[in-house]
């Protein structure tokens, strides 16, 4: 299998990841910027299909309309002369102080004012590119300070701005469906709906939960000492993944956002795993943009910042060769048996039977030999190890 990426891989990346310039909260860019156009280019020729962007990504900050809609312009060029798309766009509420204390959920009524228009605004370019989904990360919606926020207020007010979103976008036929993107803590020391379980009990509150899943990312969950792939699988389980931030990251610490597969390499390859073939019993896959939400280590120049837009596709289509691999080896399906994986998509009770069958079942409790149940070894050790043999490469 190569692992040249191509326009059917569906990979995607932010503006906001080739052009990190570097700067950081202990030291000043050691990049210069990147024109948004050269990296629509750039990532077309490695092999990239998408392109996605926070607002003042593309259009800086405070544009006058004539210049936001030359910029807009010159991009739709790139994107045509490229064939490059735009699956998702995504909204600046973190950058500027006036977000100092949030967007939707700022205390600041004023200021949650200002974010929803913000955001409207830029759901109407995200549906001129013809954007399907539209991503809220809530980096600032949070505190440091339990009593300085009303957290049920502030859920409140979430709601109401997500609500409003689902409305205009409805009214509007702009078909967007929207992914929140849950992160635990950075920038905030706590942030609200800070992991893939949170943001799901929310959505599904809200008034269209039809059009609401989420943008989980690798490092986020991670950050909070959670299985990444373990989360996916729920995700999916809900029919709530929309969208995917690929990267890597080594347990709680600071969000990294390394290349994807630079972390935690195993639950890289039980993740694509499971992108790819979905659950080892059938359940659902991932058929949406594999996207790339990383940073290019700020000891990088130019020349090292491809490259790692390189690596992160190299990255997941090494995993996806190892994957099929492991599907496909006799031994793993031995394997998959002898641990009785694929016997856990088996109902626990016979079509049609009831509790009241199942109470009367001898064999089910009162005959049951719990300790030949107990004695039984289940050879996950093994079938983990043909697993690694397989990321290796060593069979
Ligand atoms: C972060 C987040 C952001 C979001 C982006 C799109 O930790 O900064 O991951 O990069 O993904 O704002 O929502
Ligand atoms: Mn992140
Ligand atoms: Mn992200």
């Amino acid at each position: 299998m190569s692992v040249q990426p191509t326009r059917e891989d569906k990979f995607s990346f932010g503006l906001w990841t080739v052009g990190w310039t570097a700067r950081d909260p202990f030291g000043d860019a050691t990049r210069a910027p990147l024109d948004p156009i050269e990296a629509v280019h750039k990532l077309s020729e490695l092999g990239a299909y998408g392109i996605t962007f926070h607002d003042d990504d593309l259009v800086p900050f405070g544009s006058d309309a004539p210049a936001r809609d030359g910029v807009i312009a010159n991009f739709k060029k790139a994107l045509d002369e490229t064939g490059m798309v735009v699956p998702m766009v995504t909204t600046n509420l973190f950058t500027h102080p006036v977000f100092k204390d949030g967007g939707f959920t700022s205390n600041d009524r004023s200021v949650r004012r200002y974010a929803l228009r913000k955001v409207l605004r830029n759901m109407d370019l995200a549906a001129d590119l013809g954007a399907k989904t539209f991503v809220l990360w809530g980096g600032r919606e949070g505190s440091e300070y339990d009593v300085a926020k009303d957290v049920q207020a502030a859920l409140d007010r979430y709601a109401e701005g997500l609500n409003l979103l689902a409305q205009y976008s409805e009214d509007n036929g702009y078909g967007l469906r929207f992914a929140i993107e849950p992160k635990p803590n950075e920038p905030r020391g706590d942030i609200l709906l800070p992991t893939a379980g949170h943001a799901i009990a929310f959505v599904n509150d809200l008034e269209r939960p039809e059009l609401f899943g989420i943008n989980p990312e690798v490092g986020h969950e991670q950050m909070s000492n959670l299985n990444f792939a373990q989360g996916i699988a729920q995700a999916l389980w809900h029919g709530k993944l929309f969208h995917i931030d690929l990267n890597g990251q080594h347990g709680p610490k600071f969000d990294q956002d390394l290349v994807f597969g630079h972390g935690d390499l195993l639950n890289a390859f039980a993740l694509v795993d499971l992108l790819e073939h979905g659950g080892p019993g059938g359940g659902p896959g991932y058929d949406g943009p594999r996207h790339f939400d990383y940073k290019p280590s700020r000891t990088e120049d130019y020349t090292g910042v491809w490259e790692s837009a390189k690596a992160n596709m190299r990255m997941y289509l090494l995993l996806k060769e190892r994957a099929q691999a492991f599907r496909a080896d006799p031994a793993v399906q031995e394997a998959l048996a002898e641990s009785k994986v694929l016997e856990l998509s088996k109902p626990t009770l016979n079509e049609g039977e009831t509790y009241t069958d199942l109470l009367n079942d001898r064999s089910a409790f009162e005959d049951y030999d719990v300790d030949a149940a107990g004695e039984q070894g289940y050879h996950f050790v093994k079938l983990h190890q043909l697993a690694i043999d397989h990321v290796l490469r060593a069979n």
